[in-house]
Parts: structure tokens; C-alpha cells; sequence
């Protein structure tokens, strides 16, 4: 059990106000990924819970999700799939539209990226309204993957994303 590691990230995550735009608090994690031995026990404290949970393959957002899910997808021995903003995603896709805290987006996934029977882990950076990850799980069911888990560095949970996704589902390592 890694005990301060809360502290330490805590300390590392940057407010940003006003981006990306007015009125919005960013929290940027680059500090945290800067920091070669914290952002180990990072991935590491992401990946914990999942565990022994049989997870087949780790599904991230585009685009700070990436950052996360390839090494978490290599600490639980899973392939890797992105989940990438409509028109990135060179083969073919399924797609789902969300709306997000700030604006309208839509997210795909190659239509090989999950199997009928994977055991699917969904990450992120961030959890704030949910519409993001609850499309991601969309496009996972789509495809015949089955949803065990969703982790995410941060939640914010003054917004309903955890109870959106299911709250036994869904791991965060800091909350707001
Ligand atoms: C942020 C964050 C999540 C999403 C969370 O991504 O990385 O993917 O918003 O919001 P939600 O829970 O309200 O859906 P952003 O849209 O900024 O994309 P980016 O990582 O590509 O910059």
C-alpha cells in the first residue's frame, strides 16, 4: 500500500482556471506524468484494483487517457485499444455521441479494438459529467466487451459521473 501517494499526487495535479474555457478549473496532470517515479505509482495505484479482476483489454479517451491507459494496459498484461474523436481512426469504427462539460463530441473505436467476451477497463484522466466514459462503455458494449471497471486519476464529484457510470464500478485514485 503506496500511503502518501494521495498527498504527493494531490500536490503535483495544477489548477488551471479559465481553460479551456471561462469559468472552468482545469486540472492538468502533466506535472504528475513528469515525475518518473510518481507517475509509476500512479499507473500502479490505477491498475490495483483491477487486479486479478481477468481483465482482457484497457480501452482509453483520446487524449489524456492514452497517457494512462498504455502503461496500465502493460501493468495488468492486456492489449491496448483508443477510443478517438470521430475521423482519427484509420480502419473501421463505431461511433457514439456524447455531450460533454464543455461542448458536443462524438468517440469511435475500431470495430476489431474489443471481442464478444472481453473483459474491458476503461481509463481516463479525468471523470466529470460521465458523458465520455459512459459513450466509451457504450462502444464497448457495442462491440460484445463487457464493462467490468472504469479508472480514472481524478473525479470530480460535485458533477454525477460516478453514480452515471454505476458508482461500484468506477476507481479513482483523487476526488474533488
Ligand atoms: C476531458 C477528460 C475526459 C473528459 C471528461 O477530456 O480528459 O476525457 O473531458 O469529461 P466528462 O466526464 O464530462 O465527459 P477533453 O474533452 O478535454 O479531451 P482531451 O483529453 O482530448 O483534451
Amino acid at each position: 500500500h503506496d500511503s502518501n501517494l494521495l498527498e504527493d499526487v494531490k500536490a503535483r495535479v495544477r489548477d488551471v482556471p479559465d481553460f479551456p474555457k471561462p469559468g472552468i478549473l482545469f486540472k492538468d496532470v502533466t506535472p504528475v506524468l513528469a515525475d518518473p517515479h510518481l507517475f509509476g505509482r500512479v499507473v500502479n495505484a490505477m491498475a490495483a484494483p483491477f487486479r486479478g479482476r481477468h481483465i482482457t483489454k484497457v480501452v482509453a479517451v483520446e487524449a489524456r487517457g492514452f497517457l494512462l491507459g498504455a502503461p496500465i494496459a502493460l501493468a495488468l498484461h492486456t492489449g491496448f485499444a483508443p477510443a478517438r474523436k470521430p475521423g482519427k481512426l484509420p480502419y473501421k469504427s463505431v461511433m457514439e455521441r456524447y455531450s460533454l462539460e464543455y461542448g458536443d463530441d462524438g468517440l469511435q473505436l475500431h470495430e476489431d479494438a474489443v471481442s464478444r467476451g472481453d473483459r474491458v477497463l476503461i481509463v481516463d484522466d479525468l471523470l466529470a459529467t460521465g458523458g465520455t466514459a459512459a459513450a466509451t462503455a457504450r462502444l464497448v458494449s457495442k462491440l460484445g466487451g463487457e464493462v467490468v471497471g472504469f479508472s480514472f486519476l481524478i473525479s470530480l464529484d460535485f458533477l454525477p459521473g460516478r453514480e452515471r457510470l454505476g458508482a461500484e464500478k468506477v476507481c479513482a485514485l483523487l476526488s474533488y
